[in-house]
């Protein structure tokens, strides 16, 4: 695969040249490098109006095949993935293409012995072990439609996304570790079925030996897999057939099913994983993202698996048993490019810095970011000493619906520039826009859109196109709207300057704040909230709630301790908000709408720049947030 890369700025010129003039047919040459049960009849169909994409059509493939049985024929004994553990005295486990192959055929079979087929929505709810890795691949093996949602979800976003797309099949585990902690993921997972009629089998995973309880529908995966082979011939997809469901957040309470389809999101994940990261045969690379994300689907799992390299899949935590663990890691297994996220930098940036320094790093040539703006700080850290300043590094712009990195620098290859994201990739078009849509010029800063579609464009919400249009399509007509802002330098250059609607994001986590109000006014007492975000060191972003209760406040921490406890068990953990500030109204413009822009200024602290709050229907609640902050 080491064709689908450009290795000098001449070669990515040409590229972006020859995109940029044939763009459909670009693509078909990069997509000549993959296993095709059938060639595609079309490139490319889209109407971004309508909207409709579709890539490869009448092409044929499964992405398994891609993945492992190819390179069986060239690197059968090539290491494809390394897992390490969360407590460093396990031993470190290596799977080969071949190993793997066997444990995704025999997962896929178990799959089927219970049922699942071509088509069918599979829960996936797992740990960071090895065999989240292999259910994902097992489910495309057989053309079951994946959905993992993230181990740190509660029951309640569980059973939702369950429910959402109606899921035949949980895979779940009995518990997971992360760092001193044990989750018990079954016990979650039994209370969020409790509400899932469409599940007809939990399968469940052994992996911390936590007491379960144990229900008609349950089978333990060890038993599960105890009588089937490792013969499983692929199912063969069509192109636009979907390969997974994934959840994000939006400025509603619903969470979004994202669809990506098998042969756009196969190609572009191998293309701009090879590119970006610069990988060599026999490199060791590691992303520590978990694969509840797409970060983990696409540059854990299929991009790198795709081109047949060394993945390294992390069950535990920077901060266990210290807050050397990566650089641990990072010597131990000899790691080449190194893919992690602003939030866990600046956590580690505060620590001594010869928790880096007593790990040997010489294997390190590549670094990557990825997640929300890297600030100048956490950047230059993480070049002076994780990269010893020898290390590009490559600061990734991308999201759940884009399904692979879309603007960033190429290792090695194109020019960085700190806290930018710099150029969007061959084949993408990004420009920027005013808030009238019309495009901008040069030097400018604006919102950030994509005028021509790229293969592994999410195709639709599950079970909702509408949506998916008015959310990515109607803002600005004839363009992807992504909902972020950027500035462009005279170089073309784009830095991401954050969200324009209301997601915020918090340790990396894309949060939308219209869940966690929902979930804060069920509260008997709470009448009205609204949720913001506020710059935060470590996070990035964390979130200040505004509630208007009922009646008095007769304690204010057991209030504040049932409204935290309320987002953690709606949400999860990561969506609860740092502070929680009861107030008697919300800044409201004469038609009833939230001034959010206030709130958030109010949040910051920045109360010189509120701008004019003359035009509000109740101006004298922006003095009293402001005294009783
Ligand atoms: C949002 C997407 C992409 C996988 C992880 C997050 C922000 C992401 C960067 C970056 C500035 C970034 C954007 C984007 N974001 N990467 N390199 N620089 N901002 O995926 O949860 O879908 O979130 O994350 O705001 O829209 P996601």
């Amino acid at each position: 695969m080491d064709d689908l890369a450009y290795k000098t700025l001449e070669d990515y010129q040409r590229a972006k040249e020859q995109a940029l003039t044939h763009p459909s047919q670009f693509w078909a040459e990069i997509a000549t490098n993959f296993d095709w049960h059938r060639k595609w009849d079309t490139i490319l169909e889209y109407d971004f109006h309508k909207p409709e994409v579709k890539w490869f059509l009448g092409g044929q493939l499964n992405i398994t095949e891609n993945c492992l049985d190819r390179h069986l024929k060239t690197q059968p004994n090539q290491t494809a993935i390394i897992f390490e553990p969360n407590d460093p005295d396990e031993v470190a486990q290596h799977f080969t293409y071949k190993e793997l192959h066997s444990r995704v055929c025999r997962t896929a079979n178990m799959l089927k012995a219970h049922g699942a087929k071509k088509g069918d929505r599979i829960c996936i709810y797992m740990p960071m072990v090895p065999e989240l890795a292999i259910a994902v691949l097992a489910c495309a093996r057989i053309g079951a439609i994946h959905s993992v949602v993230f181990a740190g979800f509660s029951a309640a976003a569980l059973a939702a996304r369950i429910n959402d797309a109606s899921c035949s099949m949980l895979l779940t585990a009995d518990g997971g570790y992360r760092g001193s902690k044990v989750t018990p993921l079954k016990d979650i997972a039994d209370k969020a079925l409790k509400s899932c009629s469409t599940v007809r089998h939990s399968i469940v995973f052994k992996r911390t030996g936590l007491e379960v309880a144990w229900n008609p529908i349950d089978i333990w995966w060890h038993e599960a897999i105890k009588d089937v082979d490792d013969n499983c011939p692929a199912e063969v997809m069509d192109s636009e057939d979907p390969l997974f469901i994934l959840y994000t957040s939006g400025s509603t309470g619903k969470p979004k099913g994202m669809v990506h389809s098998c042969g756009g999101y196969m190609v572009y994940t191998a293309y701009s994983f090879q590119n970006v990261f610069q990988y060599n045969k026999g490199d060791v690379y590691w992303c520590t993202a978990d694969i509840g994300w797409i970060t983990g689907h696409s540059y854990i799992v299929y991009g790198p698996l795709t081109v047949g390299a060394t993945t390294l899949m992390f069950e535990g935590v920077p901060s266990y048993p210290e807050y050397d663990r990566f650089w641990e890691v990072c010597a131990k297994h000899k790691v080449n490019q190194f893919y992690t996220a602003p939030t866990a930098i600046r956590a580690l940036q505060k620590h001594p810095v010869e928790l880096v320094n007593k790990h040997d790093l010489s294997s390190l040539k590549v670094l990557g970011s990825v997640g929300e703006p890297i600030n100048a700080e956490a950047w230059h850290w993480y070049d002076d000493h994780v990269g010893k300043n020898n290390c590009p590094i490559v600061d990734t712009w991308w999201q759940t619906e884009t399904g692979g990195i879309l603007i960033t620098s190429l290792a090695g290859v194109t020019p960085q520039k700190p806290t930018y994201a710099t150029l969007p990739m061959p084949g993408i078009q990004a420009v920027l826009l005013d808030n009238e849509g019309n495009e901008l010029a040069d030097e400018n800063e604006g919102i950030l859109a994509i005028k021509y579609p790229w293969p592994s464009i999410a195709r639709t919400i599950w079970g909702d196109h509408e949506r998916y249009k008015s959310v990515y399509f109607s803002a600005f007509p004839g363009y992807y709207f992504p909902g972020d802002g950027a500035l462009r330098d005279a170089d073309g250059n784009y830095r991401i300057t954050g969200r324009v609607d209301d997601v915020v994001i918090v340790s990396g986590h894309n949060l939308g704040t219209a869940p966690i109000e929902n979930a804060l006014n069920e509260h008997p007492n709470v009448v009205e909230s609204a949720v913001v975000g506020f710059p935060h060191d470590i996070k990035g972003n964390a979130l200040h709630a505004f509630v208007i209760i009922r009646g008095t406040v007769e304690d204010a921490n057991t209030l504040e301790a049932e409204l935290r406890a309320l987002v953690s068990k709606t949400i999860g953990p990561i969506a609860k908000p740092d502070y929680i500030q009861v107030v008697s109204g919300l800044p409201k413009t004469r038609s009833g709408k939230i001034m959010r822009r206030i709130l958030r200024k109010l949040a910051a602290g920045e109360y010189d720049q509120l701008g004019d709050v003359s035009t509000l229907l109740n101006p004298e609640v922006v003095e009293e947030i402001k005294q009783n902050s």
